[in-house]
């Protein structure tokens, strides 16, 4: 499904898609995002908590991707950011939040861990979304294989540079590995919700609604998910 609306009327719909599932499921499990399109999301979420209460007390959080090599308490690991974006925002249990381990010693096992820890929990319930200019999801960059699960993956050129603007414009200081969840763990959430805005994004979502399933645009892999919500202004909309 497509939605076209302005950047306001998105983030409402996306927060009522949480909100329902934070009161019909006794441990709710959300899959979070960093990057910027999920901000007006966490926005309307923490004035929801602020203005009525709404609570994630009971619920669980997994990001999808970390940089390898920032120490946690960095204030651009996506640990950092998720914790600054939205959980100091709201009432989450201390701890309730997870994401891959990306300053561990053994990068493999720290994967494998995360990948069971999302099992024990019971598998993510709705994964929030955003996607590059390349049409990567999460840090799954063209050429991911379209079953992968989380594991070590090397930063393109053209991603590093999009977010060189997080570091004060140092290239040099992007790392340039990550950890993230694969196009297949990423599948296995029972909801998807999508969001993308800005001209910037046009081609990705045009390739993501109407282009060939393929590794090279890896969110297109979005198209066998049986429960799939594609959130986007009339900008990200002006290429379908
Ligand atoms: C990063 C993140 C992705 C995110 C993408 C787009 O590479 N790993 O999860 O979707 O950037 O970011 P933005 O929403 O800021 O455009």
């Amino acid at each position: 499904e497509v939605v076209i609306q302005p950047v306001e009327v998105l983030a409402q719909l996306a927060a009522n898609a949480i909100e329902r599932v934070l009161q019909e499921r006794p441990t709710p499990v959300l899959g979070l995002a960093t990057g910027s399109s999920p901000l007006p999301i966490y926005d309307e979420l923490a004035r929801r908590h602020a203005d009525r209460g709404l609570s994630f007390a009971r619920a669980r959080g997994f990001t999808l991707d970390e940089y390898v090599g920032l120490p946690a308490d960095h204030p651009e690991s996506y640990r950092s950011v998720i914790d600054r974006e939205l959980v100091s925002r709201v009432d989450f249990a201390p701890g309730a939040v997870q994401g891959p381990d990306g300053a561990a010693d053994d990068l493999r096992a720290a994967c494998a861990a995360y990948e069971e820890a999302i099992a024990a929990a019971g598998g993510v319930e709705l994964q929030i979304l955003g996607i590059g200019t390349d049409g990567h999801i999460a840090f799954n960059e063209p050429g991911s294989s379209l079953a992968s699960r989380t594991r070590i993956k090397t930063l393109t050129d053209q991603t590093r540079a999009d977010n060189a603007r997080f570091f004060d414009g140092d290239l040099e200081a992007v790392p340039r590995h990550c950890l993230t969840q694969g196009l297949g763990t990423i599948m296995s959430a029972r909801h998807l919700v999508l969001i993308a805005t800005g001209t910037g994004k046009a081609e990705a979502v045009h390739q993501l609604v109407e282009g060939p399933v393929s590794a090279l645009w890896p969110a297109t892999i979005m198209q066998h998910h049986p429960h799939a919500t594609v959130l986007v202004d009339d900008a990200a909309a002006s290429r379908l």
